[in-house]
């Protein structure tokens, strides 16, 4: 009967630590939950978990045992062992076993009695590397059940892990991506001052002053750095005019706003980046419902990263004025917004920028000073 029990209890264990871990993205957070809960699950002293470094040949800890990274060639200690075999290994006296490896303990003045280790498998069946728990809470040595669960267990966090790195890889693959993109637009439609990665850092600076959550900020961030990408369409002859745009002229360079919602939604982007498209079709569009596109949502319609780019975009565009207006200072600039409060800009998004006055300023000159070192 308490072996039932405790098979349940495993169970349920199972099915949470496999919600917790499938809904984690983040590789840093799947590695430090698994970490966490393997020795709560299996009533552990203490859990390790080391990963393949397969260009080294060596095993290393990525959480376990506290901040410092314990490095060991692949195939040494009952670690190296049960990567080396794909197998499970169940050690009841570890100072007993030849393949112990003491050196970790030493490192980590922790003593280790009994432990179960268990090779940590993606779905292919390749090995990335090791789990273990050391030390039965209970002072009894680990069992088979002990092993079955673990093994369980491994394939979820093997799976998981697997996520989390394709995950990651993924949003490498983007980011490279979008930064030619960016890189290629800002050739194609700016006259050689930087301005949607400037927009760009400003609005992060912005998001963060208004206390936005880690995700939104980036998405705005990218946002702000895609907004113009509509400028592609717009004829050179409008683009780089230099001086005020007649009444043809004007409704064909607005229309660059709406393009780059329509470019981005083309490009269909899954996760964080879903739906940037609603941020940049409305870069222009006034708080009170002017600007453009004609139309469309107003005051707290406004997508809220629409406003910010807004404000970024604004404070940008009066210091390299376009079309041969006198252009700004970085802080006379920044103060001309408090008259459009409210009217042209949300309120609160001006007022997160004043807040934040010497870290825009601050990422004005750096933006300055790279430009001047990419010509140089
Ligand atoms: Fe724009
Ligand atoms: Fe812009």
């Amino acid at each position: 009967m308490e072996k039932l029990a405790s098979k349940v209890q495993g169970l349920e264990l199972l099915l949470k630590l496999t919600l917790e871990l499938c809904s984690e993205r983040s590789l840093e957070k799947v590695l430090e939950k698994a970490w966490a809960e393997l020795a709560r699950v299996m009533k552990a002293e203490r859990s390790s978990i080391f990963l393949l470094d397969e260009e080294k040949g060596e095993l290393f800890s990525f959480v376990a045992l506290g901040a410092q990274e314990i490095r060991f060639p692949k195939e040494k200690g009952i670690a190296g062992a049960s990567l080396t075999s794909g197998e499970p290994i169940l050690v009841a006296d570890a100072y007993g076993d030849p393949r112990f490896n003491p050196a970790i303990d030493s490192a980590t003045g922790f003593r280790t009695r009994s432990m179960v280790s268990v090779p940590l498998k993606v779905p292919n069946g390749e090995r990335i590397g090791v789990v273990q728990v050391l030390n039965r809470k209970d002072g009894r040595p680990f069992g088979k059940e002990d092993v079955a669960l673990l093994r369980a267990l491994a394939s979820v966090v093997g799976v998981a892990i697997h996520t989390a790195q394709l995950y990651r890889e993924q949003q490498r693959a983007t980011e490279a991506v979008i930064h030619s993109i960016v890189r290629a637009v800002e050739m194609r439609t700016e006259r050689g001052i930087p301005h949607a990665p400037l927009v760009s850092s400003f609005c992060e600076i912005i998001g963060r002053a208004m206390g936005l959550g880690e995700e939104e900020v980036r998405r705005i961030r990218w946002a702000g750095g895609l907004h113009d990408l509509g400028k592609l369409s717009v004829p050179d002859r409008i683009l780089l005019k230099g001086e005020p745009l007649t009444d043809q002229e004007r409704p064909v360079y607005e229309s660059h706003a709406l393009m780059s919602g329509r470019l981005l939604e083309k490009m269909n982007f899954q996760g964080e980046l879903a739906g940037i498209e609603d941020l940049v079709s409305f870069h222009h569009k006034h708080y009170g419902g002017g600007g453009f596109p004609p139309g469309g949502p107003q005051r707290e319609e406004i997508p809220l990263g629409a406003r910010i780019i807004a404000v970024s975009d604004a404070i940008w565009c009066r210091m390299y004025p376009r079309w041969g207006e006198k252009p700004m200072g970085f802080q006379e600039a920044l103060h001309s917004l408090a008259e459009g409060m409210g009217v042209v800009w949300d309120p609160k998004v001006v007022e997160a920028a004043f807040q934040r006055r010497a870290e825009l300023e601050e990422a004005l000159g750096k933006s300055l000073a790279d430009q001047g070192k990419r010509e140089a």
